[in-house]
Protein backbone atom coordinates (compact mmCIF):
# COMPACT_ATOMS: atom_id res chain seq x y z
CA UNK A 1 0.00 0.00 0.00
CA UNK A 2 1.17 3.42 -1.03
CA UNK A 3 0.85 6.60 1.19
CA UNK A 4 -0.16 8.88 -1.30
CA UNK A 5 1.02 13.13 -0.77
CA UNK A 6 -2.04 15.37 -0.45
CA UNK A 7 -0.19 17.19 -3.60
CA UNK A 8 -0.28 14.85 -6.23
CA UNK A 9 0.26 15.26 -10.41
CA UNK A 10 -2.66 14.75 -12.64
CA UNK A 11 -0.92 12.90 -15.21
CA UNK A 12 -2.12 11.34 -18.94
CA UNK A 13 -0.92 8.79 -20.73
CA UNK A 14 -0.79 9.07 -24.52
CA UNK A 15 -0.66 5.83 -25.96
CA UNK A 16 -2.40 2.16 -24.60
CA UNK A 17 0.32 -0.10 -25.75
CA UNK A 18 2.97 -2.77 -24.40
CA UNK A 19 5.13 -0.11 -22.31
CA UNK A 20 2.21 2.02 -20.58
CA UNK A 21 0.84 -1.44 -19.66
CA UNK A 22 4.33 -2.91 -18.31
CA UNK A 23 5.49 0.58 -17.12
CA UNK A 24 3.67 3.64 -16.74
CA UNK A 25 -0.44 3.06 -15.69
CA UNK A 26 1.23 1.28 -13.13
CA UNK A 27 4.07 3.86 -12.02
CA UNK A 28 1.37 6.62 -12.23
CA UNK A 29 -0.45 4.96 -9.59
CA UNK A 30 2.12 4.26 -7.26
CA UNK A 31 3.66 6.93 -7.56
CA UNK A 32 3.58 9.37 -4.00
CA UNK A 33 3.19 12.04 -5.86
CA UNK A 34 0.84 10.91 -8.83
CA UNK A 35 -1.93 9.61 -9.88
CA UNK A 36 -3.04 7.86 -13.32
CA UNK A 37 -5.47 10.77 -13.98
CA UNK A 38 -5.95 9.97 -17.83
CA UNK A 39 -5.22 7.81 -20.34
CA UNK A 40 -5.77 7.94 -24.53
CA UNK A 41 -5.53 5.68 -27.57
CA UNK A 42 -7.51 6.36 -30.60
CA UNK A 43 -8.11 2.47 -30.61
CA UNK A 44 -10.88 1.87 -28.95
CA UNK A 45 -10.79 -1.56 -28.08
CA UNK A 46 -7.44 -0.92 -26.21
CA UNK A 47 -8.47 2.23 -24.96
CA UNK A 48 -11.71 0.40 -22.84
CA UNK A 49 -9.84 -2.81 -22.11
CA UNK A 50 -7.41 -0.45 -20.17
CA UNK A 51 -9.72 1.84 -18.83
CA UNK A 52 -11.78 -0.98 -17.49
CA UNK A 53 -8.06 -2.49 -15.77
CA UNK A 54 -6.44 1.04 -14.33
CA UNK A 55 -9.46 3.34 -13.82
CA UNK A 56 -8.02 6.54 -15.03
CA UNK A 57 -10.85 9.30 -13.98
CA UNK A 58 -11.21 9.98 -17.84
CA UNK A 59 -10.11 8.43 -21.02
CA UNK A 60 -9.30 10.27 -24.33
CA UNK A 61 -9.33 8.88 -28.07
CA UNK A 62 -8.05 11.95 -28.85
CA UNK A 63 -4.55 13.32 -27.88
CA UNK A 64 -5.61 16.96 -28.50
CA UNK A 65 -8.73 16.82 -25.98
CA UNK A 66 -6.51 15.03 -23.57
CA UNK A 67 -4.08 18.20 -23.73
CA UNK A 68 -7.09 20.43 -23.35
CA UNK A 69 -8.00 19.06 -20.55
CA UNK A 70 -6.98 21.55 -17.74
CA UNK A 71 -6.90 19.29 -15.39
CA UNK A 72 -4.14 17.09 -16.74
CA UNK A 73 -0.08 18.46 -15.42
CA UNK A 74 1.75 16.25 -17.41
CA UNK A 75 1.65 13.55 -20.27
CA UNK A 76 3.71 10.49 -21.02
CA UNK A 77 4.12 10.17 -24.31
CA UNK A 78 4.60 6.12 -25.06
CA UNK A 79 3.75 5.94 -28.89
CA UNK A 80 6.36 4.91 -31.43
CA UNK A 81 9.67 6.93 -32.15
CA UNK A 82 8.56 9.04 -34.90
CA UNK A 83 5.57 10.62 -33.30
CA UNK A 84 7.77 11.41 -29.67
CA UNK A 85 9.18 15.11 -30.55
CA UNK A 86 5.89 16.42 -32.77
CA UNK A 87 3.51 15.14 -29.61
CA UNK A 88 5.93 17.11 -26.82
CA UNK A 89 6.22 19.51 -28.57
CA UNK A 90 1.91 19.81 -28.41
CA UNK A 91 2.76 19.32 -24.86
CA UNK A 92 4.59 22.21 -24.39
CA UNK A 93 2.64 24.78 -26.29
CA UNK A 94 -0.23 22.84 -24.12
CA UNK A 95 2.19 23.74 -21.05
CA UNK A 96 2.25 20.55 -19.93
CA UNK A 97 5.04 18.57 -18.21
CA UNK A 98 6.27 15.80 -20.76
CA UNK A 99 8.10 12.09 -19.85
CA UNK A 100 8.69 10.96 -23.45
CA UNK A 101 9.71 7.30 -23.93
CA UNK A 102 12.47 6.17 -25.60
CA UNK A 103 13.89 6.89 -28.03
CA UNK A 104 13.83 10.91 -27.73
CA UNK A 105 14.01 11.01 -31.53
CA UNK A 106 15.82 9.63 -34.56
CA UNK A 107 17.36 13.09 -35.39
CA UNK A 108 19.46 15.27 -33.23
CA UNK A 109 17.99 18.52 -35.18
CA UNK A 110 14.55 17.42 -33.75
CA UNK A 111 16.10 16.87 -30.38
CA UNK A 112 17.67 20.63 -30.54
CA UNK A 113 14.18 21.88 -31.63
CA UNK A 114 12.48 19.98 -28.40
CA UNK A 115 15.12 21.69 -26.39
CA UNK A 116 14.88 24.82 -27.55
CA UNK A 117 11.06 24.59 -28.04
CA UNK A 118 10.90 24.17 -24.09
CA UNK A 119 13.43 26.52 -22.74
CA UNK A 120 12.30 29.04 -20.23
CA UNK A 121 8.60 27.91 -20.87
CA UNK A 122 8.58 26.41 -17.08
CA UNK A 123 7.97 23.05 -18.75
CA UNK A 124 10.11 20.22 -17.71
CA UNK A 125 10.84 17.71 -20.35
CA UNK A 126 12.14 14.05 -19.65
CA UNK A 127 13.25 10.89 -21.53
CA UNK A 128 12.46 7.61 -19.96
CA UNK A 129 16.14 6.52 -19.20
CA UNK A 130 14.48 4.99 -16.07
CA UNK A 131 17.78 2.55 -15.69
CA UNK A 132 20.10 5.52 -15.01
CA UNK A 133 17.63 5.50 -11.54
CA UNK A 134 17.90 1.41 -10.81
CA UNK A 135 19.99 0.67 -7.67
CA UNK A 136 21.41 -2.03 -9.38
CA UNK A 137 22.64 -0.57 -12.67
CA UNK A 138 23.68 1.91 -10.12
CA UNK A 139 25.38 -0.58 -7.51
CA UNK A 140 26.88 -2.48 -11.03
CA UNK A 141 28.36 1.17 -12.33
CA UNK A 142 30.13 1.50 -9.33
CA UNK A 143 31.06 -1.20 -8.54
CA UNK A 144 33.08 -1.21 -12.30
CA UNK A 145 34.46 1.95 -11.64
CA UNK A 146 35.68 1.41 -8.74
CA UNK A 147 36.57 -2.05 -7.94
CA UNK A 148 37.17 -3.69 -11.41
CA UNK A 149 40.39 -1.84 -12.12
CA UNK A 150 41.36 -0.85 -15.68
CA UNK A 151 38.99 -1.65 -18.37
CA UNK A 152 40.13 -3.31 -21.48
CA UNK A 153 36.80 -4.23 -23.26
CA UNK A 154 33.19 -4.20 -21.79
CA UNK A 155 30.75 -6.78 -22.04
CA UNK A 156 27.16 -6.87 -20.37
CA UNK A 157 23.63 -8.65 -20.47
CA UNK A 158 20.50 -7.12 -19.07
CA UNK A 159 17.57 -9.80 -18.53
CA UNK A 160 14.02 -8.75 -18.45
CA UNK A 161 10.86 -10.08 -17.36
CA UNK A 162 9.42 -12.88 -20.37
CA UNK A 163 6.21 -12.90 -18.83
CA UNK A 164 5.11 -9.50 -20.40
CA UNK A 165 5.49 -11.19 -23.62
CA UNK A 166 2.71 -13.44 -23.07
CA UNK A 167 0.21 -10.86 -21.33
CA UNK A 168 0.35 -9.06 -24.31
CA UNK A 169 -0.06 -11.78 -26.31
CA UNK A 170 -3.11 -12.68 -24.65
CA UNK A 171 -4.18 -9.46 -24.57
CA UNK A 172 -3.96 -8.76 -28.42
CA UNK A 173 -5.63 -12.74 -28.78
CA UNK A 174 -8.54 -11.37 -26.91
CA UNK A 175 -9.14 -8.37 -28.49
CA UNK A 176 -8.75 -9.65 -31.79
CA UNK A 177 -11.18 -12.59 -31.46
CA UNK A 178 -13.80 -10.13 -30.43
CA UNK A 179 -13.86 -8.08 -33.56
N1 LIG B 1 7.45 -2.00 -25.47
C1 LIG B 1 8.58 -1.90 -24.76
O1 LIG B 1 8.99 -2.79 -24.02
C2 LIG B 1 9.38 -0.61 -24.77
C3 LIG B 1 10.51 -0.52 -23.99
C4 LIG B 1 11.23 0.66 -23.99
C5 LIG B 1 10.81 1.71 -24.79
N2 LIG B 1 9.69 1.59 -25.57
C6 LIG B 1 9.29 2.71 -26.40
O2 LIG B 1 7.97 3.11 -26.06
C7 LIG B 1 7.32 3.59 -27.24
C8 LIG B 1 5.98 2.89 -27.35
O3 LIG B 1 6.21 1.50 -27.42
P1 LIG B 1 4.98 0.47 -27.50
O4 LIG B 1 5.60 -0.84 -27.75
O5 LIG B 1 4.09 0.62 -26.31
O6 LIG B 1 4.26 1.08 -28.84
P2 LIG B 1 2.92 0.70 -29.60
O7 LIG B 1 3.06 1.31 -30.96
O8 LIG B 1 2.59 -0.76 -29.48
O9 LIG B 1 1.78 1.48 -28.79
C9 LIG B 1 1.52 2.84 -29.01
C10 LIG B 1 0.02 3.10 -28.81
O10 LIG B 1 -0.20 4.50 -29.05
C11 LIG B 1 -1.41 4.66 -29.78
N3 LIG B 1 -1.32 5.91 -30.54
C12 LIG B 1 -0.40 6.24 -31.48
N4 LIG B 1 -0.61 7.48 -31.94
C13 LIG B 1 -1.69 7.96 -31.28
C14 LIG B 1 -2.41 9.18 -31.32
N5 LIG B 1 -2.08 10.18 -32.15
N6 LIG B 1 -3.48 9.35 -30.51
C15 LIG B 1 -3.85 8.35 -29.68
N7 LIG B 1 -3.21 7.15 -29.60
C16 LIG B 1 -2.14 6.97 -30.39
C17 LIG B 1 -1.50 3.41 -30.67
O11 LIG B 1 -2.86 3.13 -31.01
C18 LIG B 1 -0.87 2.33 -29.79
O12 LIG B 1 -1.85 1.61 -29.06
C19 LIG B 1 8.27 3.32 -28.41
O13 LIG B 1 8.96 4.51 -28.73
C20 LIG B 1 9.25 2.30 -27.86
O14 LIG B 1 10.54 2.42 -28.41
C21 LIG B 1 8.96 0.45 -25.56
Amino acid sequence: MVNKENRRLKVGVLGCGPIAQFAHFESCQKGRNTDLYAICDFADDLRERMNAVWQPQVSYANYEAMLDDPLVEAVVIATADSFHVPMALQAVKAGKHVLIEKPLSHSLAECQALAEAAANTGVIIQVAHMKRFDPNIAFAKTFIDNRLGEMLAFKAWYCDSTHRYTIYRQLTTTSRTKQ
